[in-house]
């Protein structure tokens, strides 16, 4: 074996510092998740304050979960996954700290400012430009560590997985960059840049490039790694995942009009969103399958080892949600299922099944590695948390469905006189029952964060930082 032996430890600091705020971010994000989700079953508890409201907290709760939670998750795994992978220090102790300070007054930034009701209004990207500089700065340092990470590495080729952080990475610069093209005109407010339809379709190239880069392409970076790693087994194919990388971000980019039936975007633009939305199940299904062929050979692990199957049920969940999406972006069904909790459920498949579940298996992996301990505190702890997990996401996404077709169908019946036969509030009382079982399925799956964030807590305070420190000096080593 080659045995390259670093004269410089890992930066683990700060990949500590992001894994440790994954866990209180995923904690604040998804309570307030089911904060809102018990305001649609209870209104009283908007609390009769502007500054409480439904439509206040909602793009809090959007901020933390996609940007604090799965931020944190991102740039954490990405500076773990790539030392290791280059088989050296970051570039610089300095700029990657930077990057942590500076993404957590982002995210204090915004919960200030989103309660207060600045906002840009449009959808993830809400902040108002001061923040969406600092944002652009830090995002820009982020990619310096990043690639100037890759450029000293000491192994001859770049692993897959640093591929798809590394797109994730760039593609996010430049939606969000174009994307909040503005003019302010106070310190709090700004207007978009542009106009009309040409906004709605900045917009939503954005917003499903959000979902396509930041919610999925990050985080398969972290399938590639973290699956083979807790499997024990290499990646399935290898070849595949070189195709899987070109034609995932290949397509993407052109699926946002899906997001825009049925409006006045020009009719063929909305085609061309929906043909690009069906062609992608392809790609994604290619790397669902190439996580889950991992396991070939190691499928009785499944039985034990509870980590991994937080990760092989994430790639079970990616699968569905990406089958689910190419069919909502056909017109005649997304006629059905646009505005309705059908999208809502969609997002959380997407959201606590795919992006959550393996995020909290790949903390689960990486946690005792950068606290120098041989594995988390308690295993048994890991599996309950993996079934409230499994239990919260099912409750949550099923009554959506229920909910979703119900609304859609209700909305569209009419009388042979051509009136509506359901007022709109008669489609909400119908939905009353599954908005109940969403606030419990999402309180279920809360609940299990508080279980990792206790199993976490004892890890750490067993832990020796200094010692894994230490050890990754000499476990620079051939193979990672
Ligand atoms: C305990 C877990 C969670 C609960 C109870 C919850 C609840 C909710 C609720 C009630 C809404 C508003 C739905 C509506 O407007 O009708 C929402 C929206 C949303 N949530 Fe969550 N959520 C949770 C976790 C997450 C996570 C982990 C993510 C992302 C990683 C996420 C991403 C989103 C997004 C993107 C939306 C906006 C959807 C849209 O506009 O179509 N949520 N959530
Ligand atoms: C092949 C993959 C996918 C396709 C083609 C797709 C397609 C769609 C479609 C057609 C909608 C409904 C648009 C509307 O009616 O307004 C939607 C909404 C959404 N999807 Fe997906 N989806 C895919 C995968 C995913 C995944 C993996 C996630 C999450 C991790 C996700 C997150 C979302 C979000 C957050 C929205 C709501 C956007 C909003 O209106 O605020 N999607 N998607």
């Amino acid at each position: 074996m080659n045995t390259a032996i670093s004269p410089t430890a890992y930066n683990y600091k700060v990949v500590r510092q992001f894994a440790i705020m994954t866990v209180i971010w995923g904690i604040l994000g998804m309570g307030l998740g089911v904060f809102i989700a018990s305001q649609l079953v209870w209104p009283e508890l908007n609390l009769g304050l502007e500054w409480t409201t439904f439509g206040r907290l909602r793009p809090l709760h959007t901020n933390l979960v996609i940007f604090a939670f799965g931020g944190c998750a991102l740039f954490g795994t990405s500076y773990y996954v790539v030392q290791r992978t280059c088989q050296t220090r970051l570039i610089s102790d300095t700029l990657a700290s930077f990057t942590f300070w500076g993404w957590q007054a982002v995210i204090v930034g915004a919960i200030i400012t989103l309660p207060l009701g600045y906002t840009t209004t449009k959808e993830y990207a809400e902040l108002e430009w001061p923040l969406a500089i600092l944002l652009a700065i830090v995002w820009v340092v982020y990619g310096i560590v990043f690639f100037g990470t890759i450029t000293r590495r000491k192994t001859k080729h770049i692993y897959v997985g640093n591929w798809f952080y590394g797109a994730f990475i760039v593609v996010t610069a430049m939606l969000h960059i174009v994307n909040h093209a503005s003019l302010p005109v106070s310190f709090f407010k700004s207007y978009s840049a542009y106009a009309g339809a040409t906004d709605a379709m900045i917009q939503w190239w954005y917003g499903h490039n959000a979902v396509g880069f930041f919610l999925t392409t990050g985080f398969l970076g972290m399938m590639y790694y973290f699956v083979p790693k807790q499997a024990e087994r290499p990646i399935y194919s290898y070849r595949l995942s070189i195709v899987h990388f070109w034609a995932l971000i290949t397509l993407y980019i052109w699926a946002g009009p899906h997001h825009l039936h049925y409006t006045a975007l020009p009719d063929w633009a909305q085609s061309l969103g929906m043909a690009m939305s069906i062609i992608l199940l392809a790609p994604s299904w290619g790397g669902m399958i190439n996580g889950m062929m991992t396991l070939s050979g190691a499928w009785h692990k499944l039985r034990t080892d509870p980590i991994l199957r937080f990760l092989v049920v994430s790639l079970a969940f990616y699968g569905m949600s990406t089958f689910e999406g190419p069919m909502m972006a056909i017109k005649t069904v997304n006629a059905l299922s646009h505005y309705t909790d059908w999208t809502i459920g969609h997002v959380h498949a997407g959201a606590l099944g795919w992006v959550a579940m393996i995020s909290i298996g790949a903390m689960y992996h990486m946690i005792p590695k950068i606290y120098g301990q041989k594995q988390m505190y308690s295993t048994r702890l890991i599996n309950v948390h993996f079934w409230l997990a499994t239990i919260g996401t099912v409750l949550y996404i099923a009554s959506m469905w229920v909910n979703g077709i119900t609304q859609g169908l209700m909305w569209r019946a009419i009388n042979d006189d051509g009136t509506l036969t359901y007022s709109f509030v008669e489609a909400l009382q119908a939905s009353h029952p599954g908005f109940i079982v969403r606030a419990l399925g999402g309180a279920i799956f809360a609940s299990g964060m508080l279980f990792m964030a206790y199993n976490v807590f004892r890890t750490v305070r067993a832990s020796n930082p200094v010692e894994a420190d230490a050890a990754s000096k000499i476990a620079v080593v051939g193979a990672h």
